[in-house]
């Protein structure tokens, strides 16, 4: 049977993050980038305090009224980096997935302070980002490592994590759930995107053999990582950004809250240089990370579309 970290083939791997430094840690952690795209970390050092906090910031947001929402919606929101909304592109999908959620775009915490309504809590979902940063770092420190970049430095920083976003989701329950979705299958964008998921379920993504959906299972107190798309790119295919989807849920209402850790919209992604420096051939072309994302946001989550838009 093939392990990664211990895990039999067929599960996510969960990661314990702990003794992030080991070369045995490291190394399943970028195994499992390239494996699978995605795992599960344990023992890290986000605490199980300002996990609850930013839970509870979020049932808290859906609770509220549907006027007082409504006014982060796209026709009310006096700011682009408050978004209430549904579904992920309407005008594109042909049956609407079954969420709704509160977008919140993050450059500095000056401006989430001016920006981010104080009715979403916005110090616990700041907690929760500060204390996360602690942990995105020491990951993506390990998979550069594992691409033989060893130095992180400004420029390199800002290419990896120089924005992020966070959202709030919630899955209300579903009285038809076979003739839904909770989010329709899709590869994120980000470089890494950090879930927080409740107890309830629903999270599968595409398996590494090919065809088969794996349940990512909650765990109490650890973070689901994967690979978004802009990491695929810069480690030219070394690690994976993987398709995943949510289904729609008949009995229980469910919440997630991911980071998606970005490039900023100004950059310019691409194979990074130290890869073909080596002679490697660059199998992505360099393109600006605002188009890709607008590549993305112009179509329905129908699959893992987008990265084609780089090749
Ligand atoms: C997403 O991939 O968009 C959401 C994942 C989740 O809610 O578990
Ligand atoms: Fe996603």
């Amino acid at each position: 049977m093939c392990m990664t970290n211990n895990i039999p083939q067929g599960s996510i791997p969960i990661i314990d993050m702990s003794n992030w430094e080991d070369p045995k840690v490291a190394k399943s952690i970028c195994d499992a980038a390239s494996e699978w795209g995605f795992f599960q970390i344990v023992n890290h050092d986000v605490p199980v305090e300002v996990l609850k906090n930013v839970k509870d910031a979020t049932y808290n947001f859906f609770r509220l009224p549907a006027e007082v929402k409504n006014k982060y919606s796209k026709e009310h929101s006096s700011s682009n980096n408050v978004r209430f909304g549904t579904s992920f592109t309407p005008q594109a999908e042909k049956a609407l997935e079954w969420k709704d959620y509160l977008s919140l775009f993050y450059v500095s915490e000056e401006e989430a302070f001016a920006l981010w309504p104080s009715v979403c809590r916005r110090e616990q979902v700041l907690d929760y980002m500060k204390k996360s940063e602690v942990v995105i770092k020491q990951l993506l420190q390990v998979l550069m490592k594992g691409l033989n970049v060893d130095e992180i430095d400004e420029a390199k920083e800002s290419l990896l994590m120089g924005s992020m976003r966070t959202n709030l989701n919630y899955y209300p329950k579903c009285p038809n759930p076979k003739l839904s979705v909770g989010v329709g299958r899709h590869s994120d964008v980000s470089t890494l995107t950090i879930l927080l998921q409740d107890e309830i379920g629903g999270l599968f993504v595409r398996g590494n053999e090919g065809d088969d959906w794996i349940h990512v299972p909650p765990i109490k107190g650890s973070l689901v990582i994967n690979v978004g798309d802009a990491l695929q790119i810069m480690s030219n295919g070394r690690y994976r950004s993987v398709e995943h989807r949510v289904v729609a849920n008949g009995s229980n209402n469910r919440i997630s809250v991911p980071i998606f850790v970005n490039p900023r919209p100004t950059d310019m992604i691409g194979p990074l240089p130290e890869l073909v420096a080596n002679g490697e051939k660059p199998i992505y072309k360099q393109v600006l990370y605002s188009d890709y994302v607008k590549h993305f946001f112009r179509k329905a989550h129908d699959g893992k579309k987008t990265v084609e838009f780089a090749e």
